[in-house]
């Protein structure tokens, strides 16, 4: 009997303003957008077989799967990541194909991890999605990532950002406006020692929160009490932060695209003054699109240390990036027999 096709897409996502507030509790406003990747195969027999169209080498697992951080070529670990989060033991064949530009900072990583999570069969609610996906990619790379970006590819909505809260895991949808245009400018700076530096980051914050309790809705007092000045700025960021996403989401509510370019601009000098994440030429190309006329606001977008820029433009404004619109989150499709 011949096994019917699967067909799952899962997309990349871009963080309109909440960075480094996920691990932490807090909330972020993300979207999902309609870039993306695919995974299409047939489920079956002890091996995972995938080729993907970025990639030259293509990724043999046999099952049950190997230590992630032993297989090669490197695509293969999330692949193995999600195998050995799932316990996979029924295997698939299949291809992988991405819209998502490599290296442009819509998360490609969460996409392909999800979608493999997906093809593999794995079930559950958005948030149990998330949670086995962010524990394959940690599995993978070894990077103490926050839910934020395997949560926004599974739940996201056409047309719409989403509130997340980090802390509940809950989701939600904000109305983008048709005249908002979110754009994604790449810095040509690739992320540097981009994985010790975000563990190093967590690190501090937990510093503390053991000494004021959950950063997103720690005192403003106790945080500036903070006797180390590294800890307090890292924790004034986080604290901060979060009231930007809360005022953020209710100034996308009411198509306020002003006021959410100003709260931009202030996550963006936050990240780079307090959290210390910016880089000389994300500083550069923030003030030079902020300089554009038509752009409401720009910030760093994800874990910062290169990497990309998000503006907020007017319609008709043309920024040397990608215009990404939002998207639903992934889905899984099981066609006929082949
Ligand atoms: C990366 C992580 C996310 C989040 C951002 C910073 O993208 O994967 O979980 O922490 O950095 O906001």
């Amino acid at each position: 009997m011949s096994a019917a096709t699967v067909r799952v897409h899962a997309p990349g996502r871009v963080n309109l303003i909440g960075d480094h507030t996920d691990y932490m509790g807090g909330p972020v406003l993300p979207m999902a957008v309609h870039l993306g990747t695919t995974v299409v195969g047939t489920r079956g027999g002890g091996v995972v077989e995938l080729r993907s169209d970025l990639e030259p080498d293509p990724v043999v697992l046999s099952l049950p799967a190997p230590d992630p951080t032993t297989v090669e070529p490197r695509w293969g670990r999330y692949v193995a990541g999600a195998a050995v989060e799932l316990g996979a033991t029924e295997g698939f064949t299949g291809t992988v194909t991405s819209t998502v530009p490599p290296g442009s900072g819509l998360s490609s990583s969460s996409a392909l991890t999800v979608a493999v999570c997906l093809a593999l069969g794995a079930t559950g609610t958005h948030a149990e999605l998330a949670v086995a996906a962010r524990a394959a990619e940690v599995r993978a790379n070894g990077v103490p990532c926050g839910i934020m970006d395997q949560l926004c590819s599974v739940a996201g909505v056409e047309g719409h950002a989403l509130l997340i809260d980090c802390d509940a895991m809950t989701v939600d949808p904000v109305p983008v406006p048709e005249d908002a245009c979110i754009w994604v400018v790449p810095s040509g700076q690739q992320r540097q020692l981009a994985d010790s530096a975000y563990a190093e980051r967590r690190a501090r914050c937990e510093d503390a929160a053991a000494l004021v309790g959950p950063l997103p809705a720690a005192s403003l007092d106790a945080v500036e009490a903070i006797e180390d000045p590294v800890v307090r700025a890292r924790a004034r960021h986080v604290r901060s932060e979060s009231g930007r996403v809360l005022a953020a989401a209710d100034a996308l509510r009411v198509g306020d695209l002003a006021e959410l370019g100003r709260l931009m601009v202030a996550s963006h000098r936050s990240l780079a003054q307090d959290f210390e994440v910016s880089t000389p030429v994300l500083d550069e190309l923030v003030e030079g699109l902020l300089a554009t006329p038509g752009v409401y606001g720009a910030r760093l977008t994800g874990a910062g240390f290169g990497g990309c820029v998000v503006a907020l433009a007017r319609p008709g404004v043309e920024l040397d990036g990608w215009h990404v619109r939002p998207a639903a989150g992934a889905t899984v499709e099981i066609g006929g027999a082949e």
